[in-house]
């Protein structure tokens, strides 16, 4: 294998809240295991990976934890970046977007991408919410898709059907601050037109050549990245605004851009550049090694972040000139947990932070769940009982089951030492066969992104050894035939050898305890395949048992905080339904109740007030007269629905002059908790005049 450069990406995560085992899965384990699987091969790698810290994510956030945006992203990146080391995640560098290295390089990358001519500055009318004064853009502003037609959909994205949205394309917009219906505002941005680049990423995403040279390899994209390329090319590029009136974000480096910040999705990205040139810093190292030449860019993303690594960063970085484009961008779809989505605002996750304190010597078991589930091409599940079973039956009875036998064995009949290899049965280079066959199957799979797969191959091996021990039997004989039993030994260790090898990049904790016990270490990837890895002679170790059974007990209270979990959830939904009404009032006395004078009115017509969305001007038949009345109905009766309408009129009310109109009396309406209007019409077709006492 030819030695390759790779820089790795993993997405960076927002710090705004802790990580779950759906991002585990589905970006940081796999992208971990491939980096891992690189370094055993030579190949130069970068893996890099940082704290996203813009974003409306980080200042919502904040908003609702009443801080500020930069305790959040402390706060955070604190406790995901632990997550990592605790778990085992090997980023060369885990780097933060609030740094002034990261704000430099994207103001600089903002400045270069402008003096090119690849934005546009445009005025336009923007949602803004009049309340908290302030532009709705991004997740500012939730509305339904026009796409999929699910409500909540972000103002830059539905994360349902993954579509890119502007805010204007949202379907009964309201406002994530005020919850309101927002007005629209003139504001000036830049704006990337993206239909300027149709053509060469039509080319690039489908044939994987760019300028008719051939960059990368379509068929080991996958279809679902390249599918949800394609639709949303195909329904045509518009331009997209790259700056926002924020003020927590990078500032748009151009003067007169007071209050406008970068799109947090033209800034994160570009942290990958920023992190590389820390690392590079930190190591000596030259930045631009990592992001130019014949270097394989990979992004490891879930498939919410498709078109920002398939369409809008490739944009970018090649309007830059001079970068690399991706080479692949394996997008995962989504872990559901025990029948559920994973929600974090519904509390339904099992976080990683946690799971790492209650069990802090099992991440291997984790890694080998994670990955046997992984949701490569279509979503899955994770169930505490699955994680049982798997760890039960193929981690304790498969893996640790060979492992141990074949080095308690070593360890009585040859005191630890290894035996001599005798005279070869076919049973003998079946196996021998299997053991060069394997790490070439593993690769393969490797480098096509099926890690899965990968590591059931690996278990494959463990598979093949303890149906090879359970076959020969040399427990039985060593009372008969010694010397065949050496030879069985000696290919179970062998076997065990390359076991410490193929595991590595999986469950790096196990091959290391494997090694251990066999007092043989490499983690050159190369060596695997190898029958004879271990002489004749050498000295092994006393094992210890490699994977404790998880116990019901366990699964049990695991289950049972998630349906605590479920069971808190309703209850809050409950009480937020419950209406809660105003108190009483303070006594009346019967004759202060005598003193108003209620009637029923017909409206006899209704036209909305000028300049004031609230009001409706009435002319209301009393019975004794024809008068005037403006009530603040406008927003939930219109004008032509209400014409007829016998209604409650309280007529002696002082007369008020509203917006220039006197009005002489109020129509009286009942008020749910949700804050609609129900007039008081009589149940019997009363005429107006009829007093209500
Ligand atoms: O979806 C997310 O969690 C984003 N924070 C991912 C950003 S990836 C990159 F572009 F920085
Ligand atoms: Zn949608």
């Amino acid at each position: 294998m030819t030695k390759e450069k790779f820089t790795v990406t993993a997405a960076l995560p927002y710090a705004n809240g802790p990580l779950h085992l759906g991002h585990v899965a589905g970006v940081y384990l796999p992208s971990d295991i491939f980096v891992r699987f690189l370094r055993m091969n030579q190949h130069d790698v970068a893996f890099i990976c940082g704290s996203d810290e813009h974003g409306a994510a980080i200042t919502l956030r904040a908003k609702k934890e009443g801080v500020t945006p930069q305790e959040i992203v402390d706060k955070y990146d604190g406790i995901i970046g632990k997550a990592f080391q605790d778990f085992g995640i090997s980023f060369d560098i885990y780097h933060r977007t609030s740094s002034e290295i990261h704000h430099k390089t994207a103001q600089e990358f903002f400045t270069v991408l402008e003096e090119k001519g690849h934005f546009t500055k445009e005025t336009s009318e923007q949602y803004y919410d009049e309340e908290f004064e302030q532009f709705l853009a991004d997740r500012y502003i939730t509305g339904t898709c026009p796409n999929c037609k699910k409500e909540n959909a972000y103002g830059d994205q539905c994360e349902s059907c993954g579509s890119a949205l502007s805010p204007t394309d949202l379907i009964d917009p309201k406002s994530t601050l005020s919850g309101k219906t927002p007005v629209m505002k003139s504001t000036s941005h830049w704006y990337l037109p993206m239909e300027r680049h149709e053509e060469w990423l039509k080319e690039w995403i489908k044939e994987g050549k760019l300028d008719g040279v051939q960059q990368h390899d379509p068929s080991k994209w996958r279809n679902q990245v390249i599918g949800q390329c394609m639709s949303w090319i195909d329904s045509g590029l518009r331009p997209r605004a790259m700056t926002r009136d924020l003020d927590w974000g990078v500032k748009v480096p151009i003067q007169g851009a007071d209050g406008k910040v970068l799109y947090v999705w033209l800034d994160a990205p570009i942290g990958y550049i920023s992190a590389t040139k820390q690392w590079a810093l930190d190591t000596n190292k030259n930045w631009e090694d990592y992001w130019t030449g014949d270097r394989k860019l990979v992004h490891f993303i879930g498939k919410d972040n498709i078109v920002f690594h398939a369409i809008i960063f490739p944009i970018l970085l090649k309007a830059h000139e001079g970068l690399i484009l991706p080479d692949n961008v394996p997008a995962y779809e989504f872990l559901n947990l025990e029948g559920d989505k994973i929600s974090t605002s519904r509390n339904w996750a099992v976080w990683l932070h946690e799971y790492i304190a209650s069990y802090p010597d099992k991440m291997d078991e984790l890694k080998y769940v994670l990955t046997s589930i992984a949701p490569e091409t279509k979503d899955s599940e994770f169930t505490w009982k699955e994680y049982q079973v798997r760890i039960n039956s193929e981690l304790a009875d498969i893996l640790g089951n060979f492992i141990n036998r074949a080095m308690v064995l070593t360890q009585k009949y040859y005191e630890g030492i290894v035996p001599q290899l005798g005279v070869l049965t076919d049973y003998d280079n079946q196996v021998l066969a299997e053991i060069k066959a394997i790490p070439e199957r593993i690769s393969k799979l490797v480098y096509a992104y099926k890690l899965r797969e990968a590591q059931a191959e690996a278990m494959n091996l463990a598979r093949l050894g303890n149906k090879y021990l359970a076959d020969q039997e040399p427990w039985k004989l060593i009372k008969t035939d010694p010397v065949r039993v050496e030879t069985i030994m000696n290919i179970a260790l062998q076997i065990t050898a390359n076991l410490s090898i193929v595991l590595q990049p999986f469950l790096p904790a196990t091959a290391t305890k494997i090694s251990d016990f066999l007092n043989f270490s490499t983690n050159d990837w190369n060596e695997a395949g190898n029958p004879s890895l271990i002489s004749a002679g050498h000295k092994t170790n006393a094992p210890t048992i490699l994977f404790q059974k998880i116990e019901d007990e366990m699964v049990e209270a695991e289950v049972a905080k998630l349906l605590a979990t479920k069971e808190q959830n309703s209850q809050e939904i409950k009480s937020n339904e419950k209406v809660s009404f105003e108190p009483q009032k303070a006594t009346a006395t019967f004759d202060d109740f005598q003193k108003m004078d209620i009637r029923l009115g017909t409206i006899l017509e209704a036209e909305k007030v000028k300049k004031a969305d609230k009001l409706l001007k009435l002319l209301v038949d009393t019975g004794i007269d024809k008068r005037v009345i403006v009530s603040g109905i406008a927003e939930h009766y219109s004008p032509e629905e209400i014409i007829g309408k016998t209604v409650t009129v309280l007529m002696n009310l002082a007369p008020r002059t509203i917006k220039g109109i006197e009005s002489q009396g109020m129509i009286l309406m009942a008020e749910n908790a949700s804050g609609e209007l129900s007039f008081m019409s009589p149940e019997k077709p009363f005429e107006a005049g009829c007093g209500i006492h």
